[in-house]
């Protein structure tokens, strides 16, 4: 039988790219999910008072009806900030009192925007 080995290596590369073929087009993973999944979120005054930084509640603070994260600023920590508290509608403080005003907000995540 002198075509036998010819039809093995033939059968083996057939069986090979069947092998290739089917692990290329095999279903590709999952993307990581992106975002949390509550992020952008829109909330009321009322619950943003929750998001006060206390008992490992995120701290957020709303400016202009835009709610900002400041759960990792060094200058929040425990969401406090220069005798200010997080969970509140700042608008007024930061432009009136605060020596930096609203320049500060673009380096923050935004949360989402205060709702009636
Ligand atoms: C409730 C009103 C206020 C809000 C919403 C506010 C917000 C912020 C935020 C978000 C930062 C972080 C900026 C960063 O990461 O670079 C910051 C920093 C700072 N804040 Fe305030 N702040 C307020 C009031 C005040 C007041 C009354 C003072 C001073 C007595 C003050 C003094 C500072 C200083 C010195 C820094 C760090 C340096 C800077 O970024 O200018 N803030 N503030």
């Amino acid at each position: 039988m002198p075509h036998t080995p010819k039809r093995i290596s033939i059968f083996i590369l057939i069986t090979l790219f069947i092998f290739i073929f089917a692990g290329c087009t095999g279903k590709k993973d999952e993307p990581a999910q992106s975002a949390p999944a509550d992020a952008g979120s829109d909330m009321t005054l009322e619950e943003l008072a929750e998001y006060n930084g206390k008992d490992d509640n995120p701290a957020y603070i709303a400016v202009d009806g835009v709610i900002y994260d400041v759960s990792r600023n060094s200058n929040w920590k425990a969401g406090e900030h220069n005798g200010y508290s997080a969970g509140n509608d700042v608008s007024e403080l930061i432009e009136k009192i605060s020596p930096h005003g609203k320049r500060v907000l673009n380096k923050l995540p935004v949360v989402g925007n205060v709702i009636e």
